[in-house]
């Protein structure tokens, strides 16, 4: 059944549509039940991190786009390990060069050679635009983050920092100031120095998608932050270049290069935060901010670029790094032998098997099947996103545009039964989040195509 079929009568059970067949046969699991390992976590583990779904969900074995929980029932994974999962769980080019490394020597650091991390170094430097050669390593898109920050201050010697609303930029003391959801932000002192400007959310925002000056105007409120809340000199600015956790928010054409120009103006230095955007994910581009025609002077990166092993990275000019020297900077586990041959894997898989191209292809395929439902289902208010970055948000209406927080829940449920894992985001939990590992085919396509259409119609 394709989206455009007439709606289904109404059923609070919806049938099941059949994934796409796989050669993979998962391993019989011999470990400990989901209930004793839930028992457990609530024992052990930090009480404050959450789980999806009224039942728990345990994954114990991947392959590419297919994730399986412990009775062997298999899956289509819509959000990658949250957006983590480029080129397959468990790919195997990625699992040999790790495999390789772990045989040979799994740690050393900086302070000796070794070739992996500097191979890797050149490899990734090759892919970014203009003077951004200089790689530094780190393990948690939140580090990254916290040492662009460094970076910015201390290369212009100014303090204040420009972050938008509805950003999400990690979870340790420095990125909880930038970020701005307060769901994240606890109630200790943070921020210092940190102003949040406007989102340009063309769907909610005051400049829709039929302004065409919408990226000046949004832009704007970071001139008029400049004016009104710094000296006038800042360090910088920091924005994704698709907002994720936000709900997958697509700044409207030209923000950032006038942003740029401000911050710019006001001796500051620009960050793009490329944890969820990057590595060919939005399709056109190899990274976001290539989407908006700018580049930016730091650049951070996570989640996809070591396909689930712990590598991020901050990228830079020459003339930024060489403030860095003027401390040690120095990172124990960053850029390690086996994580960096696990990066350079990543690179060249997405390089060999196409992948931003198939990002695009596939991508490009799932936006036309949503703008389709859209047509039929009135809770869709907003489809958008690029390439494999994508976001429905659900409004309980379309004129006043209230999130429907229970009505997504009650989506990810029913697809999680049908056999599809999706995300969930935005301040109200409203959004669903699709950002599946990048070589996902156009059958799996429609499979989800498929989950969704069932899983609204038994609203
Ligand atoms: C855009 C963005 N930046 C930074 C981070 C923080 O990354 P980590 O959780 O690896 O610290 C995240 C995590 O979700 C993110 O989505």
């Amino acid at each position: 059944m394709s989206a455009l079929s007439p709606a289904k009568p109404k059923s609070t059970v919806p049938s099941t549509p059949s994934l796409p067949a796989c050669g993979h046969k998962p391993r019989a699991y011999t470990g400990p039940s989901a209930e004793e390992v839930l028992a457990t976590r609530k024992q052990f583990l930090n009480p404050g991190i959450f789980l999806y779904y009224k039942k728990p969900l345990m994954l114990v074995e991947g392959h590419m786009q297919y994730v399986w929980d412990e009775t062997g029932k298999r899956y289509l994974d819509g959000l990658g390990g949250i957006v983590t999962i480029s080129v397959g769980h468990c790919h195997p080019h990625v699992i040999e060069a790790a495999r390789k490394q772990n045989e040979l020597l799994q740690h050393s650091t900086t302070i000796y050679l070794h070739p992996n991390i500097a191979e890797y170094a050149q490899k990734l430097a090759s892919k970014m635009p203009g003077d951004l050669k200089v790689c530094y390593f780190v393990n948690s898109g939140s580090e990254a983050n916290d040492l662009a920050l460094l970076m910015a201050r201390a290369y212009t010697g100014n303090y204040d920092v420009i972050a938008l609303r509805n950003a999400y930029h990690g979870g340790n003391a420095g990125t909880m100031g930038v970020t701005a959801h307060g769901t994240w932000k606890f109630n200790v002192p943070h921020s210092f120095g940190v102003h949040h400007a406007v989102v340009p959310d063309p769907y909610r925002g005051p400049y829709g998608r039929n302004d065409s000056e919408a990226g000046k105007k949004y832009a704007a409120d970071v001139k008029q932050l400049i004016d009104f809340a710094t000296s006038g000199q800042v360090a910088g600015f920091v924005a994704e270049s698709i907002q994720g956790v936000g709900g997958v928010v697509v700044f409207p054409d030209g923000y950032l290069k006038h942003v740029y120009e401000h911050v710019r103006a006001a001796g500051g230095v620009c960050i793009a935060d490329e944890v969820q955007s990057g590595f060919g994910r939005t399709g056109t581009h190899f990274w976001g901010f290539e989407t908006q025609g700018v580049i930016p002077d730091i650049v951070t990166m996570a989640k996809g670029i070591g396909n689930g092993c712990p590598l991020a990275a901050v990228v830079t000019t020459p003339q930024i790094a060489s403030v860095l020297t003027k401390r040690i900077h120095f990172n124990t586990f960053g850029g390690n032998p086996v994580v960096s041959a696990m990066g350079k894997a990543v690179l060249e898989v997405i390089e060999r098997e196409k992948l931003q191209e198939n990002s695009l292809k596939v991508g490009g395929y799932i936006l036309a099947g949503l703008e389709k439902l859209k047509s039929k289902y009135n809770l869709i208010g907003d489809v958008r996103g690029r390439g494999l970055m994508l976001g429905i948000e659900l409004v309980k209406d379309r004129t006043t545009k209230e999130p429907a927080k229970a009505e997504c829940a009650a989506v990810l449920e029913a697809a999680r039964d049908m056999g599809l894992l999706l995300g969930k985001g935005g301040l109200q939990g409203s959004i669903i989040r699709f950002a599946p590992p990048m070589c996902i085919n156009k059958a799996d396509a429609d499979f989800m195509l498929e989950v969704f259409d069932r899983a609204f119609a038994a609203l």
